[in-house]
């Protein structure tokens, strides 16, 4: 929390993306029992994943285990997650009609059960593990409802947003609507930090960004609870950081293609920043996850300000001791 604020701190704050997971034998396990969406939906099962890497990993924060996609169901978007396969959207958002025929979210009660999991993590922490809560940014949010699922060229969303403005923007506008009730409810019941997930923005030209992407997440950002500090996270990013910071948050995510000075530099240091570690690095030797740390420790100079991370999210198949051994150079420091 103090390293959101840009105050100082003991030792540089770590916590990775997607740290309750696949690569977790304890996931795993309790994943053979239920479907992927019934976890989400079943908070005494989100609430255990979550505390159990937190424990095992020793991180210094905890991140609700949801989904991005969950808030796509209450907006009228059929979404199931095909084995093997991530997720599918069986009915996507194609044409202006299609846009109008999107729920607004009434009421954010429709995803209660990330509210339950996100009390019953709470109380289930050490108390001074803080709790993020966190949502899909629009445009990520709009590409899956566009595409129907992953995307290489993302071509149906950027059909759609050349070709119709008007119903880009009122799609976009809706997305918007829905997370800024859905974030707040998160920290009406417990969230301390949450975090705006643009996973694959990246797509983007400058210019797009700044006509149809920035004016929608700025109105997320400014809605959030005021005091709640807000992390900004993208991936691809690095032509786009000046934008993301105008767009807002106290915190912005940088992935492992720029250097975390130079990022952190053209973001300006009054700003607070999180990253980079390329996730491959830790199928790496110990030797060059030391170094590598190292490298971006150095790079970060100790400023406030500086929340350690992956550039994204772990890979399934990563070794867990490696993932430990990480988080411990970190609170050694060098
Ligand atoms: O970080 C955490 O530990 C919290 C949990 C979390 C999950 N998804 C669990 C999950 C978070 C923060 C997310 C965010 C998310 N979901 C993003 C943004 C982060 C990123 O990596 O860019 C995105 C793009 C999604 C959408 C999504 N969910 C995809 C594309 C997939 C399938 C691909 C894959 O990795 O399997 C998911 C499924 C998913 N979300 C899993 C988990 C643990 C795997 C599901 C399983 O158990 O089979």
């Amino acid at each position: 929390m103090r390293a959101c604020r840009r105050e100082p701190v003991p030792y540089t704050p770590v916590w990775l993306m997607r740290q309750a997971g696949r690569y977790m034998r304890e996931y795993r396990e309790v994943r053979e029992k239920t479907t992927f969406l019934e976890l989400c939906k079943n908070p005494a099962l989100a609430a255990e994943v979550t505390v159990t890497a937190v424990e095992r990993l020793g991180v210094d924060a905890a991140i609700i285990f949801a989904d991005i996609l969950l808030i796509l169901e209450p907006l009228g978007i059929e979404l199931e997650f095909a084995k093997g396969e991530g997720p599918v959207i069986h009915n996507p958002v194609r044409r202006p009609a299609d846009v109008d025929r999107l729920r607004e979210l009434q009421d954010p009660g429709e995803l209660h059960f990330v509210y339950e999991a996100i009390r019953q993590t709470r109380s289930a922490l050490k108390p001074d593990i803080p709790l993020i809560g966190f949502c899909g940014a629009p445009f990520t949010l709009a590409s899956y409802m566009t595409e129907g699922g992953g995307s290489k060229n993302y071509v149906h969303t950027k059909q759609l947003m050349y070709d119709d403005k008007g119903a880009w923007h009122a799609m976009m506008a809706l997305i918007s609507r829905a997370l800024i009730k859905y974030l707040n409810a998160q920290i009406e019941a417990g969230a301390q930090v949450v975090q705006l997930f643009d996973s694959w923005v990246g797509c983007l030209s400058p210019d797009d960004y700044r006509e149809f992407v920035l004016p929608h997440t700025k109105s997320v950002i400014e809605n959030v609870t005021p005091g709640v500090p807000v992390i900004h996270f993208g991936t691809g990013t690095a032509t786009l950081l000046e934008l993301m910071r105008e767009a807002g948050g106290d915190v912005i995510g940088l992935d492992w293609r720029v250097r975390l000075d130079e990022g952190w530099r053209r973001l300006g240091h009054d700003v607070a920043v999180m990253g980079n570690l390329d996730p491959v690095v830790l199928f790496a030797k110990r030797d060059v996850l030391r170094e590598r740390t190292k490298q971006i420790l150095d790079q970060a100079e100790g400023r406030p300000g500086h929340i350690f991370n992956l550039g994204h999210g772990i890979l399934p198949e990563t070794p867990v001791e490696n993932v430990i051994a990480l988080v411990e150079i970190i609170h050694d420091g060098f």
